[in-house]
């Protein structure tokens, strides 16, 4: 049986409107707004206000990208949320979403918990599912809380991330040769200690002492986890390049995670691929997690910066260490 193409039909965003900037930041903890620009790139982040949660940020994200794709909520049958920050950790806040968008009850509903990849794993997995006929209009949402797992008396961590949502809706296309060319994922298990949350979960349930000790917030070597985050991205990237014979410089846009504009410099850098080739919107929202990769997405298409035909690379790396990329021809 012949595969069905899938295609991205539309895309939308959302941040909440609470803007921090590294100088309020550096009113709070011991550090310095130039520190935190000289070392990651970023200026502000947005964060949710008491009572916003990532189910309402996916709702926003989701509308946007429904209406981009002239889709309404009824005519999805497949809705999938890449998150490490669920509402709950039981049941999926895909379940959350499609109850609060109206989505209907036959569509399939589920979580995907990648970390910072997670988006290019939810794409993957929602693109196969489109491909093998059996769903219709799927939609993929990457949304994160970060700021309700990050210890704000860290200042290695705190400083370096964001909340926000981005949204895709998948369809099959009768146009051959555009849509999603392929994908590439792949993790480093050896290397999980170098990003986690280290007790809440079952193998340590959250005791009064491990939440004394700060151990249900996010914990990270950073200089570790810099060094394979690079290797991770130029690896996912070159992969899926040399897997569909294309040359670097045909890509008309990168779209990588948002975690430190120094990683994007160095993958550029190995990529033999000028910056201006890369999209980066970090300064503004901080690392997002898997928010990140289509909240670029949907800003550099609104902005412009994709045209239909573009070859358009996306490429991720977070917690596991996992690491995941998506070519994609834009129709
Ligand atoms: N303000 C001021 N000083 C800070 C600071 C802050 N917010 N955070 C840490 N420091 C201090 C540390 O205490 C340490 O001081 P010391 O040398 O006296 O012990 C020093 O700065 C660390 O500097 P360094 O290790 O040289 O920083 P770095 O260049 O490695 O940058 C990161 C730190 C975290 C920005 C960087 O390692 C990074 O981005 N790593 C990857 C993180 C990432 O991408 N995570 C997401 C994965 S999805």
């Amino acid at each position: 049986m012949p595969m069905n193409q899938c295609v991205i039909l539309g895309t939308g965003s959302y941040a909440p409107p609470r803007v921090v900037t590294n100088e309020e930041l550096a009113k709070t903890i011991d550090t310095s707004p130039e520190w935190i620009y000289t070392r990651s790139g970023i200026r502000e982040r947005h964060l949710t206000s008491p009572g916003e949660n990532t189910s309402d940020m996916a709702v926003h994200a989701a509308r946007a990208a429904l209406a981009d794709a002239k889709l309404t909520p009824a005519d999805i049958d497949l809705l999938v949320v890449a998150t490490l920050t669920p509402d709950l950790p039981m049941p999926a806040v895909a379940c959350q979403v499609q109850h609060k968008l109206g989505v209907p009850t036959h569509a399939a509903c589920f979580d995907l918990n990648a970390a910072c990849s997670g988006f290019i794993y939810a794409l993957d997995t929602a693109s196969a599912m489109i491909q093998s006929g059996r769903y219709k209009h799927a939609l993929v949402i990457g949304a994160e809380k970060l700021s309700a797992i990050v210890d704000w008396s860290d200042r290695a961590t705190c400083v370096l991330f964001g909340d926000g949502s981005g949204a895709v809706v998948l369809s099959r296309t009768t146009k051959p040769g555009f849509g999603i060319v392929g994908t590439k994922l792949g993790a480093y298990g050896d290397s999980t200690d170098l990003l986690c949350i280290p007790k809440g979960g079952s193998s340590c349930p959250a005791t009064a002492a491990s939440i004394a000790a700060g151990d249900h917030f996010l914990k990270m070597k950073g200089k570790e986890v810099f060094k394979l985050a690079v290797r991770a991205m130029d690896e996912a990237a070159r992969d899926i390049l040399e897997q569909h014979h294309v040359k670097a410089d045909q890509i008309a846009l990168v779209i990588p995670h948002q975690a430190n504009v120094r990683i994007i410099e160095a993958v550029s850098q190995y990529l033999e691929l000028p910056m201006d080739r890369f999209y980066v919107n970090l300064d503004r929202y901080g690392n997002t997690s898997s928010a990140s990769v289509p909240i670029a997405l949907d800003e550099a298409r609104r902005g412009g910066r994709i045209k239909h035909g573009d070859l358009i690379l996306l490429v991720a790396f977070g917690a596991g260490l996992t690491y995941g990329s998506a070519l994609i021809r834009w129709n």
